[in-house]
């Protein structure tokens, strides 16, 4: 399916009675949606980071254009782990990482490193060696002064140590822990601090959003290094949520941290939900995406907020948690869900949230907003169509539009298209009928215009 340079904003809807029902409208250019203004700027007006977990391999067409256009910060979701940057001792592989270096310069983002010292992703020939407690610290030493050197000056952050702590508070027993004891965590911050003095120095961990025994422990860790001197700039709060559970606490958490000295960051936000998704579990979302965030403008060492993966396409929920999933802010054909709009609002922009049980057809002309192109030439364009349902459902789908100034379609793809006179009408093709609800699909078409090109108002039937 074409799903490149897909139009965000621009979505008005009228209820679907059943599957059959019409849904209607249009696109470019006359409706205001949250879209219109992305997140970033929303985010910057408010001194946020708002960041996103990347796939390097994946960072061109829309979820490029997402990526670079709607996020200021990156972080490589994979790619900078020890396991993906030295699979063979000696051997290092910085290609990905250096892509989305690369990638986040380009489009004027900051770049959060993950991560330098963890039990999990780490190459076999470390989990499998044998290891004195002078060789191991000394492979970490290498390790981190090696990675953290490579990308001096270019990262905002390191989150140096991930996962520290069991649920009870206790340390977990791990390769570092058990060789080298609990203070392998303030040699690993001091030895990434004399790699690059600049990068903020993070410790990352799960469950520790709102005030419980483990969030306590890692409080009083960072308490301990600020007070022996030792290089701790922040801490990151995952925030692997479940629908309906942002702690009550959450704001208060950050804050008791915040007046440590030191910076927080929700640094993996994703919120899951039992599938099939529906209109109310996503209203859910919304309001717990919406309280995620509100709770970090609401202190002022909140660094911000990056969600892991941003489009359920390349989320790792439905991969860990059986059953579970369509936790990021956009759907799996990139259309924004109602947490998109709730993100937004709470960077203090205005939005229109997605209708509740409705389904709705959005034509645009393709473009790519972000280099200028404009998807359309001295004598035809490209553009497309997205029929996107949140709480009803398709089986089939035809969409109607009368163009206004004579253009003429001239190829489709993902649909079967007829024009007559002005008249088109697109029909599902044999593949591609089904729109569940959370869904979308997209069809694209060439066609030819002179003189003007108007966005027709559409139908969907
Ligand atoms: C996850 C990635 O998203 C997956 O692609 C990978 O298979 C496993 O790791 N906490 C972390 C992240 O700190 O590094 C994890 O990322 C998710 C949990």
């Amino acid at each position: 399916m074409r799903t490149s340079r897909t139009s965000l904003g621009k979505r008005l809807s009228a209820l679907c009675t059943g599957a059959a029902a019409v849904a209607a409208l249009l696109a470019a250019g006359t409706t205001a949606h949250a879209a219109d203004t992305p997140l970033r700027d929303l985010a910057a007006a408010k001194g946020k980071v708002i960041g996103t977990a990347v796939t390097g391999s994946k960072l061109t067409g829309t979820y490029g254009d997402i990526a670079g256009g709607q996020f200021n910060s990156l972080t490589p979701g994979n790619a900078m782990k020890w396991g993906s940057v030295e699979p063979t001792r000696g051997s290092f592989d910085w290609s990905e990482a250096d892509q989305i270096v690369a990638f986040a310069q380009a489009h004027n983002q900051q770049v959060r490193g993950h991560t330098l010292v963890w039990h999990s992703q780490n190459p076999s020939w470390l989990t499998n060696g044998t290891w004195t407690q002078a060789q191991l610290s000394s492979l970490l030493q290498d390790h981190i002064t090696t990675e953290v050197t490579r990308y001096k000056g270019k990262l905002a952050a390191w989150d140096v140590v991930n996962e520290p702590f069991n649920e009870d508070g206790t340390y977990r027993s791990t390769l570092w822990y058990d060789g080298l004891g609990a203070d392998y965590i303030a040699q690993a911050l001091t030895w990434a601090h004399a790699a690059d003095p600049s990068a903020k120095l993070y410790i990352n961990d799960y469950n520790v959003e709102g005030v419980n025994a483990k969030s306590t422990a890692l409080y009083n860790l960072v308490k301990s290094l600020k007070a022996r001197g030792v290089p701790i700039d922040g801490v990151g709060l995952q925030a692997h949520l479940i629908l309906g559970q942002v702690p009550g606490t959450l704001q208060q958490n950050i804050q008791r941290f915040a007046d440590l000295g030191v910076d927080v960051a929700v640094t993996e936000l994703d919120i899951r939900m039992q599938l099939p998704a529906d209109s109310t579990k996503l209203a859910q979302q919304a309001a717990d995406y919406k309280a995620v965030f509100d709770a970090c403008v609401a202190v002022t060492r909140c660094a911000g907020v990056t969600v892991w993966g941003f489009t359920d396409s390349d989320s790792w929920i439905p991969d860990v948690f059986p059953g579970y999933g369509a936790a990021t802010p956009y759907d799996e054909n990139y259309a924004p869900k109602p947490a998109y709009s709730a993100i937004a609002t709470a960077l203090g922009g205005t939005s229109t949230p997605p209708p509740t049980g409705a389904c709705a057809a959005t034509y645009s002309v393709t473009s790519q907003w972000n280099t200028g192109f404009t998807g359309q030439w001295n004598t035809g364009f490209t553009g497309q169509v997205t029929i996107a349902c949140s709480g009803a459902a398709l089986s089939s789908w035809k969409v109607n539009w009368t163009y206004g100034a004579g253009q003429r379609i001239t190829q489709a793809w993902n649909a079967t298209c007829t024009q007559t006179g002005a008249g088109v009408s697109c029909s599902n093709a044999s593949y591609n009928g089904t729109v569940p609800s959370g869904g979308s699909v997209t069809f694209g078409f060439n066609a030819s215009w002179s003189g003007s090109n108007p966005a027709p108002t559409v139908s969907l039937g």
